[in-house]
């Protein structure tokens, strides 16, 4: 029998073991606080050392993810990498995650790439895998794994950030399931940021990047409409619990509520107008209560728009199950998504199991000079073959770690 249902049944986050304060950089960059911290609305950067990459932090929270909600390796019948910073242009970085989790030869394993959109589309595979009957009582695991770099100095700085988020994807899931009558999508080839093969640093075209996210969100919720039968009543702004959008900064989330709000209605909202108050509202009780965890850790890319539902999870009580949610990806480029789901009956018992709140408080910070540092040395880290780099040297102990490359093969610390 085919599974008639599907969602995510386990969650976990792990980033890396550094960060800066915005107000910090904002100084070193001689602009307001104001600017880093309201304008674009985060607090503090994630930094990565050179020796946490994309695996490192995939498999982490992979490990968590299973750990946590108590789920052997052996059931994981897909693994599902989504990112957009590879360590291999052949090579996907789930294969290393499947000999660091241990997961069955018997799993079929790959990555997917799509900007930011990738780990969604990842999601989406693993659903369409499971409700096809293909699993056979097997589940998926979905790890969005990035670090978002664009050079020092640049506008982009701000919004750089790094970290993985990990699901499991099953028929029967513990956190949230999805509505398979409601989805939108987008795709539309747009230059609005990218990083060519040659650069370790992505380009944007930020402010028309905005532009074509928000064109994304409306298209998607269209089409969404177009496949609801060409009504929104089911996913109507007023019955949504909370509304979930890919978050390159928390200011972003704004805007696009702001979109989502204007989508609906059909109309163009002035902000100091009785409808600008009601989206207001509409954010600060939908939006922006899930937004802390992005605004200590950056753009995370593939993970961001994970990141902020966990924020949710951690945060649920009871009264919260069975209430619709709303989640929007964005990947640019471009390729978006707009999906329904529901919380889980008892999804609330988990609030602990899925909290990064304990592992964010142990990071440590960083001053400018320290930070500018690490950024250069993850410049060459991969560029000298044979060289050991050691996780003491960044102030690493214990845990996984990349350490180099020797004979050309990436080695890892288990
Ligand atoms: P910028 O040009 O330096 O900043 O870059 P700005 O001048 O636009 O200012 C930003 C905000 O701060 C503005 O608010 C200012 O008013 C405000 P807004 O008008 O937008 O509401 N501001 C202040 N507020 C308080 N006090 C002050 C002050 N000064 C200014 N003193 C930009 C900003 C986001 C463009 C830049 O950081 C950038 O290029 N980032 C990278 C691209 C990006 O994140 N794009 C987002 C959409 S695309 C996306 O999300 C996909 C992505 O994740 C990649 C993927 O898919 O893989 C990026």
């Amino acid at each position: 029998m085919r599974p008639t249902s599907v969602g995510i049944d386990a969650m976990a986050f792990h980033g890396p073991e550094c960060y800066v304060d915005m107000e910090d950089l904002a100084e070193a960059r001689g602009v307001a606080p104001a600017k880093f911290t309201q304008g674009i609305g985060q607090r503090q950067m994630a930094v990565v050392t050179p020796c946490e990459d994309t695996v490192t932090m995939a498999a982490q929270a992979g490990r968590r993810a299973l750990q946590a909600f108590d789920i052997d390796p052996d059931e994981i019948g897909t693994l599902i990498v989504g990112t957009e910073t590879g360590v291999d242009h052949s090579k996907p970085v789930a294969v290393y995650v499947h000999e660091l989790l241990g997961l069955p030869t018997s799993c079929r394993t790959f990555e997917t790439k799509h900007a930011c959109y990738g780990a969604m589309a990842g999601l989406t595979s693993a659903a369409d895998w499971i409700q096809a009957g293909r699993a056979r009582g097997r589940k998926a695991l979905i790890i969005a794994s990035d670090i978002a770099r664009y050079g020092l100095g640049t506008p982009g700085e701000p919004t750089q950030g790094a970290g993985a988020v990990a699901m499991v994807v099953s028929p029967d899931p513990r956190l949230i399931t999805f509505d398979p009558e409601i989805e939108g999508d987008y795709t539309r080839q747009v230059m609005d940021f990218w990083r060519p093969l040659y650069s370790k640093y992505a380009f944007a075209d930020g402010h028309y990047s905005i532009d074509c996210y928000l064109d994304a969100l409306e298209s998607c919720w269209h089409d969404a409409v177009g496949k609801a039968g060409g009504s929104h009543e089911a996913f109507a702004l007023s019955v949504l619990d909370a509304c979930f959008y890919h978050v390159p900064f928390t200011r972003m989330a704004k805007k696009a509520h702001h979109r989502h709000w204007e989508t609906e209605l059909g109309r163009a909202i002035e902000r100091d107008s009785e409808d600008g108050a009601r989206v207001e509202d509409s954010y600060r009780q939908r939006v922006e209560p899930w937004l802390s965890l992005n605004a200590d850790v950056g753009n995370i890319y593939t993970g961001s728009l994970f990141l902020c539902l966990i924020d949710y999870l951690r945060q649920a009580t009871s009264e919260r199950e069975g209430r619709p949610i709303s989640l929007f990806s964005y990947g640019s480029g471009c390729g978006a998504a707009l999906s329904i789901a529901r919380v889980s009956e008892g999804a609330a018992r988990f609030h602990r199991a899925i909290d990064p709140g304990g592992q964010l408080a142990a990071r440590r910070r960083l001053n400018v000079e320290e930070y500018e540092e690490i950024f250069r040395a993850c410049e060459e880290s991969d560029r000298n073959d044979g060289e050991r780099i050691d996780p003491a040297r960044w102030g690493l102990t214990g845990g996984l770690h990349y350490v180099g490359t020797a004979d050309h093969r990436r080695r890892y610390t288990k």
